[in-house]
């Protein structure tokens, strides 16, 4: 399989033929892959119906594609390399041969047990190769997997359960990270007392904690893997439109959504990506430093190395264990060719120095990637020049969860590079500007709304159980397109700038977080009648989360800090900690017009201290209500120095 284009020239080519035939360009690449049944149509529905779909009638498993198709030209090489929290405990080294071998026990073993094809699998794992192997057994027997981000709390892995109905849950004792250990288990326990549909918890041993096990329905998963041990795992034939996966994810409106993506389309896009964006060559040790209950690790851990017979590595720990140099151990230690990571961790290393850096051997280094919110240009120099020796392109990718893969990127060294821009489109990506009428933007440098105007492979297919909702958010708003949410510019060569959510959401150090969730969250506070909350800029977060609550009671000094601690705890309770709000404002009211509706402009102002331009206030019920909110943040967060 070769998808790479190695060449500006190829690349202009190869987007014109995307433009011109691209049913033509995506057989090409599709033809690439191991079919057990070969499509009739390459595509059908519009983005005008919100039915798209790709490769119709072809049968495929991811599975044989990642895995048994490698085997036997490099059976023997390492498929992923695992790097443990605590740089003292033994690395492991997993090639091709035993992943593939262990996710076939696994997988049979999940199909002994009654896991079928469609069943919904849930895992809520630490970044263990037992995560991988999880994640590719549920897809070789054609069970949805979904994997929900291990710093979430029960209430939210409850709400994730229920939506998906799963039947099953892959969990662990413990998760390390840094020096602290996160008790997945019992968490797992008090989210289920109100999950009726799950049979099954496979736990696995990470640390030496006790947990309580229940024998009519927890499994250690060591022993249970034992039970596929010589049993045959063929690929179960899967329809190419038929669900990968689940992954839940926020948006502007009500509980997150679970994002549908398939097995056709989604490994077609995700390989085909990985293989240009990083310019991937045989031999390459590539690392991508995200979480794979996050999209970015779905695709750029997990199945688009895997897609190509890369060696990708998986790091169970945090960027500062132990010590603000583990990363560049990291790449030191194994040579590491492709690093992928998030501006919110360039921007908290760059706070540490230049000296972490530079006490490792980073010439292995050829290419760097940034993804999750956008780069500022004192970050994307940090980047090139300290940690790249500027001798390494910057790839800034853009993309979502929704989009399967990414999108917008400089392909290796070939693109043009400018700082804080993602710059041109994959081929067979078609961005547009569009402004809030529709109307389409194609001057230099205004600024519009990103919309994308053709299907894709990988775009999302449905939210999962409420295609209603889909609709709504991806494909009603400007109809014949996809509406990403994001704003963003384009210079007069044609490189994109993505600015950030022009909706309620909120993206924090990368994870994204709808208002209206966290909003949720805080009122379940006693002390919290109602409240809003918006995002400000923030140095290492890229945006912090300012909550303005209206009390129950009116407080003194006192019962404020203890009132914030409540708040702080139903966030933690309802969402989790990484949702946490770092400023919390106990507020007379809220500006509200007469119809109700809250105007978060106003807040957005304040919370970024932009106290002189509220613009129209006319419309608000009780325009005094602003004096009150903006004096109080003004003495509070603003006062000068
Ligand atoms: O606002 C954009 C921002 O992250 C959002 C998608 O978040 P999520 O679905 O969690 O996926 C993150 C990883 C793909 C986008 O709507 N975003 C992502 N990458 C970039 C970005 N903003 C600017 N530049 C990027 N490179």
């Amino acid at each position: 399989m070769n998808l790479r284009l190695d060449s500006f020239e190829a690349y202009q080519e190869a987007y014109q033929k995307s433009a011109n035939d691209p049913s033509e360009f995506w057989n090409g690449i599709a033809s690439q892959f191991q079919w057990m049944k070969p499509h009739h149509q390459t595509q059908s529905g519009s983005l005008e119906g919100g039915d798209v779909q790709w490769f119709v009638g072809g049968q495929v498993n991811i599975t044989e594609n990642a895995l048994d198709r490698h085997l036997a030209e490099r059976g023997n090489q390492t498929a992923i390399v695992w790097e443990p929290n605590d740089p003292d405990h033994p690395i492991q080294s997993i090639s091709y041969q035993t992943l593939y071998e262990r996710v076939c026990e696994m997988g049979a073993a999940l199909r002994a047990s009654g896991v079928q094809k469609g069943d919904r699998v849930i895992l809520y794992m630490p970044m263990t190769p037992e995560l991988a192997i999880s994640v590719l057994a549920c897809a070789r027997i054609g069970a949805i997997h979904s994997v929900i981000f291990a710093g979430f709390s029960a209430q939210a892995l409850a709400d994730r359960i229920q939506d998906a109905g799963a039947s099953v849950v892959i969990t662990a004792n413990e998760g390390r990270r840094g020096v602290k250990t996160i008790p997945l288990k019992s968490t797992v326990d008090h989210a289920l007392a109100s999950c009726s549909t799950v049979r099954l918890v496979l736990v696995q041993r990470v640390t030496a904690a006790d947990c309580v096990m229940e024998s009519n329905r927890d499994v250690w998963l060591n022993e249970f893997e034992q039970r596929g041990k010589g049993l045959p795992c063929p690929p179960e034939p899967m329809d190419a439109e038929d669900p990968l996966f689940i992954l839940y994810t926020s948006g502007s409106t009500g509980k997150p959504k679970g994002v549908v993506h398939t097995h056709g389309g989604y490994m077609v896009y995700t390989a085909y990506s990985f293989a240009n964006v990083f310019q991937y060559e045989p031999g390459d040790v590539y690392w991508c430093t995200a979480d794979i209950g996050w999209i970015t690790g779905h695709s750029y851990i997990v199945y688009g190395p895997l897609l190509n017979g890369a060696t990708t590595v998986m790091f169970e720990g945090i960027p500062t264990h132990p010590g603000p140099d583990r990363f560049w151990a990291i790449c030191a230690k194994h040579r590491v060719n492709q690093f992928y990571t998030a501006p919110t961790a360039i921007r908290a290393l760059m706070a540490h120095g230049e000296d972490p850096v530079r006490a490792h051997n980073l010439s292995s280094l050829k290419v760097l990637g940034t993804v999750g919110e956008p780069i500022n240009e004192e970050a994307w120099h940090w980047y090139r020049d300290v940690v790249g020796q500027q001798k390494c392109p910057i790839v800034d990718t853009w993309w979502q969860t929704e989009t399967g893969g990414i999108m917008l990127s400089g392909l290796g060294a070939l693109s043009p590079q400018k700082p804080a821009h993602a710059g041109l489109p994959l081929p067979g990506i078609d961005p547009v500007l569009l402004s809030a009428d529709g109307t389409e933007l194609t001057g230099a440098d205004q600024e519009g709304l990103l919309c994308i105007r053709s299907p894709w492979p990988s775009i999302i297919r449905t939210t999962y159980g409420d295609h209603e909702r889909c609709l709504n958010t991806y494909f009603r708003p400007f109809p014949g397109f996809y509406f990403t949410g994001d704003g963003a510019r384009r210079d007069a060569n044609g490189l994109i700038r993505v600015i950030g959510r022009v909706d309620d959401v909120i993206n924090v150090s990368g994870h994204r977080f709808g208002t209206a969730e966290i909003e949720s969250a805080i009122n379940q506070a006693t002390v919290a009648l109602e409240s809003a909350v918006v995002g400000y800029d923030h140095p290492i977060k890229g945006q912090a989360i300012h909550a303005f609550v209206i009390s129950d009671r009116s407080l003194d000094e006192v019962e404020m800090e203890a009132a914030r601690k409540d708040v702080l705890a139903a966030v933690e309770r309802g969402i989790g900690k990484i949702a946490k709000p770092e400023r919390i404002q106990f507020v007379p009211g809220l500006p509200k017009t007469r119809s109700g509706k809250i105007m978060r402009r106003i807040l957005r102002k304040i919370a970024s201290g932009e106290f002189d331009q509220f613009g129209d206030t006319s419309t608000l019920l009780d325009p005094s209500v602003v004096d009150a909110i903006k004096t109080q943040a003004q003495s509070t967060w603003f006062v000068p120095s």
